[in-house]
Parts: structure tokens; C-alpha cells; sequence
């Protein structure tokens, strides 16, 4: 038995050093020391032995048993290290290629007209108000002084989703919704910037979806030369200090007197060219002063207060702003031209 450990041990010693691998040498492992392994049999037939053999032998196990182990183990962190080194050799970085960037993302030429906007409009001491996209008939229209079946409604042809809700054709319901959320007569300054919806044709110069930004002040004593005030600065610092407003009569239901305004051409400034179509000027708002009926249906006392209100259109604003030609730009999402505004 002595005879038979010593060869067991040699065979195990050898097999150990010639593993190549840590599978290899785990197989080994078990061959050797496992449950059903050559060492493990050896014990097993101890019960044979002469009682007085055993301590002896069973000496020898332990001992065969503990120098294979720490063999196995030499031998694992030396196979361990090796693989480590092949795989620092192998799957190195190579750090002279160049980087992958990452794009940055920057705001779209209609977010950034907004924004420029809201600064002038806040400078002067307006709130920015919002109203939902999806708009009642009584706050789109009826609300504004545009009852059912007023001749003015077909001025925006509209998007129903039933007969008393539809898409917003304006932002001017803001100014309803602005008033009725407010104490009665307390004075308002805001401004509403948003989508608005009509039927129209997709062209370089129409879309059925356009943004508007409306504005509202009321108070007592406002006058049509405060709105006058108020558009001509904002115009001037929004394209240049030198521009100029006109102020043509137009007629809205929901502000008497009412006023198409103009802005001289922010491109030949005033003396005609392709964009002003030769005029020198650009329609660019609406405006007027707050119709007493419509102060009057939010609660507001047309003889306490008075007040202006307008509404301008955002992408002709973005589109004289940048020389943008063509209005679908905006919403095509195509990034040739959207890289443009980084
Ligand atoms: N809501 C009008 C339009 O969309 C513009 C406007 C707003 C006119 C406020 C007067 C006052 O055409």
C-alpha cells in the first residue's frame, strides 16, 4: 500500500506540472484528490490493514494528500498569472485611435426665436401663460366675442374633434382663460406662446401648424399708444434699433380698434426687395384693444379697465430672423438644416 501511495503520489506530481491550463490541472485535481479519486480509494481500503499499519499509513495519506494540494495550488496562481499577462497582451487599447464624440444637442431655430421673445417680453415685466392645444369652442371662439355662426370663424378654418372641442386655431383663448383665473379688474401682463392649428396647404409659406405668440396687458387707463409703445420696442430689440412699425385697420371680433401691424423690411430696411415683395414692409401681427365685450364675458369691467392684446406669428419672426426661405424647414427634422442653429 506504502508502494501504491508513493506511485500515486508521483503520478499526481507529474500529471500537475505538466497541466497546461487550469481545466487541465482542475481535472487533475479531482482525479487525484476527488471524491472518487485515487486517494480517496486508498482510504477507503484502510479497513483491510492490520490495526497496528493504519496510523502510519494514514500518516502517509495526509502527507501525499498535502503535497499534491500545494502543488495544485503553486501551480494555479502560477497558470492564473500567465493567463492574466496573455490577456493584458492581447486585449490592450489601443489609445492612439481617435475618440468616439458625443453629439451635443442645441435648440431648434423656433425654440430659440421663443426665447428670445420671452427675454424681451419678461425684460418689460411679462409672465409667461399657457393654454392647452386642444381648445373648447367657448374659449377659442365663443368667448372671444365669435359666437356660433359669426362670418369671423371662417377666417380660420378649424380642426373639430367634436362640435364643442377643437384644435386651437389661435392662442387667444389664453387671453379668456388668463382673465378668468384672475381676480376681476386685477391688472394682467402676460404673454402665451404656443401651437396653433388651421386647415391650410403645406407650402414654403403655410403649414397647418404654426406657433403664435400672443400677449395680453390689462389695466386701467391703457391706450392704443401703450400697445404702440410696447410692440415697437420689443420689435426693434427683437431685429434692429432702427426699424419702424405701421399700423394698417383690420378688424378682429375680439379687439376694436384693430390693427394689422407691419414692421419695415429687416432685410433692405424699408426699401424693397424680394422679401418685402418690393413694399418695404412685413405683416407680421395682430393687435388691437381688448374688446369691452371680452373683458366684459371674463368678468372684467370695461369701465374700470382697459387693455391691448396681439398675436404674433413665431416662424415668419424665425424665418426673417435667420433668412429661412422655406417654412417646412422647421418641422421636416432634417439635421442639415437643423445643425445650422448650434
Ligand atoms: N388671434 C389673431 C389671429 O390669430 C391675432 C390677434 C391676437 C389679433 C390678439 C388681435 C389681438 O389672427
Amino acid at each position: 500500500m506504502e508502494q501504491e501511495l508513493i506511485q500515486i503520489k508521483e503520478k499526481a506530481l507529474a500529471a500537475i506540472k505538466a497541466a497546461d491550463d487550469l481545466t487541465v490541472l482542475n481535472e487533475q485535481r479531482v482525479r487525484y484528490l476527488g471524491k472518487k479519486g485515487s486517494l480517496t480509494a486508498i482510504l477507503r481500503g484502510m479497513g483491510k490493514l492490520a490495526p497496528e499499519e493504519r496510523p502510519r499509513i494514514g500518516q502517509l495519506v495526509n502527507k501525499v494528500r498535502a503535497d499534491i494540494e500545494s502543488l495544485i495550488e503553486e501551480k494555479q496562481t502560477a497558470l492564473k498569472a500567465r493567463e492574466l499577462s496573455d490577456r493584458l497582451a492581447t486585449e490592450k487599447i489601443d489609445v492612439t485611435l481617435p475618440g468616439r464624440k458625443r453629439e451635443l444637442g442645441h435648440f431648434h431655430p423656433l425654440t430659440l426665436t421663443l426665447n428670445k421673445l420671452k427675454d424681451i417680453f419678461r425684460s418689460m415685466g411679462y409672465s409667461i401663460a399657457e393654454g392647452p392645444q386642444i381648445e373648447t369652442d367657448y374659449f377659442n371662439f365663443e368667448a372671444l366675442n365669435l359666437p356660433k355662426d359669426h362670418p369671423a370663424r371662417d377666417m380660420q378654418d378649424s380642426f373639430y374633434i367634436t362640435d364643442e372641442i377643437l384644435m386651437r386655431t389661435q392662442t387667444s383663448p389664453v387671453q379668456a382663460r388668463t382673465m378668468q383665473s384672475h381676480e376681476p379688474n386685477s391688472p394682467i401682463k402676460i404673454i402665451a406662446p404656443g401651437r396653433v392649428y388651421r386647415r391650410d396647404d403645406y407650402d414654403a409659406t403655410h403649414s397647418p401648424m404654426f406657433t403664435q405668440v400672443e400677449g395680453l396687458c390689462i389695466d386701467e387707463n391703457i391706450k392704443f399708444s401703450d400697445l404702440k409703445g410696447t410692440l415697437t420696442m420689443a420689435m426693434q430689440q427683437l431685429f434692429n434699433d432702427d426699424l419702424k412699425l405701421r399700423f394698417r385697420p383690420s378688424f378682429f371680433p375680439f379687439t376694436e380698434p384693430s390693427a394689422e401691424v407691419d414692421i419695415s423690411c429687416v432685410m433692405c430696411h424699408g426699401k424693397g426687395c424680394r422679401v418685402c415683395k418690393g413694399t418695404g414692409w412685413l405683416e407680421i401681427l395682430g393687435a388691437g384693444m381688448v374688446h369691452p365685450r371680452v373683458l366684459e364675458m371674463s368678468g372684467y369691467d370695461p369701465q374700470k379697465v382697459s387693455g391691448f392684446a396681439f398675436g404674433l406669428g413665431v416662424e415668419r419672426v424665425a424665418m426673417l430672423a435667420y433668412g429661412i426661405e422655406d417654412l417646412r424647414l422647421f418641422f421636416d427634422n432634417d439635421l442639415r438644416f437643423l445643425k445650422q442653429f448650434c
